[in-house]
């Protein structure tokens, strides 16, 4: 029989996954008031059965004004612990680990919840001030923000470690910081969105503060044997403009240092100039960069990886540690299952559903 590194048990840090598959974050705009429902648990729930190695959570904002709709999930209130709590029993009863996506939305907060409208909601529908390093909005449509005051940087750390603390009493297993897709982390990695003249803004350095002080917030709460995740775009594709590769790679390094585990590699949603080339595995080479150049940093490819053989080639060549997939799990959460029948392996590592589909000689 064929030896799968998709399917085999890994180590995420300290963390043990049953193997290398990893559910994408994604937005389910389907919250009240930031809280998880039923929706949420079946949602969710069906992952696990279906045999991901770690489950992400969507973008769940760390504060009421971090949402990018009124539909996002929340952790600012010790109430949105308990729900999300259901969810991870859930998923640790059969097999699977839980990782939150903590996020605050910046500039690209208070917007309409999908197919409602496009860009900016009002404050009369609803909609709330945003803030961002620079009053610079991502789009004329989109929500014009107010530029962040320090007294209101210096809160954000400190924001996002309350919602680690809450994540861990919820039982997850994973944190990971959306620094990616033109959220408010990112607002002030690139020079795109952030034009600060203060210690936040300028060089690279500056432009890095928040991130890491957020990182170390963050560190300090979060126990040292659950990893810690950090998503980046890669580059904002800008030419010749931007954040780009080779910060993202000296980014790396100082996160390494601080003590995260993983970064998760995508690209883009800065800009809106920005020309990306999108195909299949179209992001893996950024995060072959960041692992190859980073040795101590594990990486996280995601971005159209579809098929079983397509994930497992990429772990083969050694071009990521762990692949995350976003569409092709909600079109399939048994997306791991599938894979362990194409790839013709006996997944010890999944649940009975396994067996039922024919994966592996079904010992009761
Ligand atoms: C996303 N994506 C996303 N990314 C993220 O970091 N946090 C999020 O909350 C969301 N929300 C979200 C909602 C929906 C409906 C989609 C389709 C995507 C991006 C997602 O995690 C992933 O990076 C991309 O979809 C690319 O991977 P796939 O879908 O090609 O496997």
């Amino acid at each position: 029989e064929p030896v799968s590194l998709l399917l085999s048990p890994a180590r995420m840090g300290r963390l043990e996954l049953r193997n290398r598959v990893t559910v994408s974050p994604m937005c389910m705009y389907s919250a009240k008031n930031g809280l998880a429902n039923d929706f949420h648990l079946a949602h969710y729930g069906a992952f696990a059965l279906g045999g991901a190695g770690l489950i992400l959570l969507e973008a769940t904002a760390v504060t009421p004004e971090g949402r990018i709709s009124p539909g996002d999930l929340g952790l600012w209130a010790d109430e949105q612990i308990g729900p999300l709590g259901h969810i991870t029993d859930f998923v640790h009863r059969f097999g699977g680990k839980a990782g939150i996506q903590l996020a605050h939305a910046g500039r690209k907060a208070s917007t309409h919840l999908p197919g409602k409208g496009q860009g900016a909601l009002s404050v009369a529908a609803g909609g709330w001030e945003t803030l961002a390093p620079s009053a610079l909005p991502y789009a004329a449509h989109y929500p014009h923000p107010r530029e962040m005051t320090l007294e209101e940087i210096a809160a954000v750390p400190g924001q996002f470690a309350a919602a680690a603390r809450r994540a861990e009493m919820a039982g997850f297993d994973a944190a990971e910081l959306h620094a990616a897709h033109g959220y408010l982390l990112h607002q002030f990695l690139s020079p795109l969105s952030n034009q600060r003249t203060d210690a936040y803004g300028g060089s690279f350095e500056n432009r890095t503060r928040l991130l890491l002080e957020t990182v170390r917030a963050v560190r300090e709460v979060w126990p040292m044997h659950l990893p810690l995740l950090v998503r980046i775009s890669a580059t904002d594709w800008v030419e010749g403009a931007g954040w780009d590769l080779e910060q993202s790679v000296a980014l790396a390094r100082l996160l390494a240092y601080e003590g995260v585990d993983v970064m998760d590699v995508s690209s883009g949603g800065l800009a809106q100039e920005q020309r990306i080339t999108v195909g299949p595995l179209y992001q893996v080479p950024f995060a072959r960069e960041v692992r190859a150049r980073t040795p101590e940093m594990q990486t996280m490819a995601v971005g159209l990886i579809e098929t079983a053989d397509q994930a497992e080639a990429l772990l083969q060549e050694g071009q990521a540690d762990f692949v995350a997939l976003g569409r092709a799990m909600l079109r399939d959460p048994h997306w791991p299952q599938r894979a362990a029948h194409e790839l013709g392996v006996t997944p010890g590592c999944l649940s009975r559903m396994s067996a039922l589909a024919g994966n592996a000689s079904f010992m009761p």
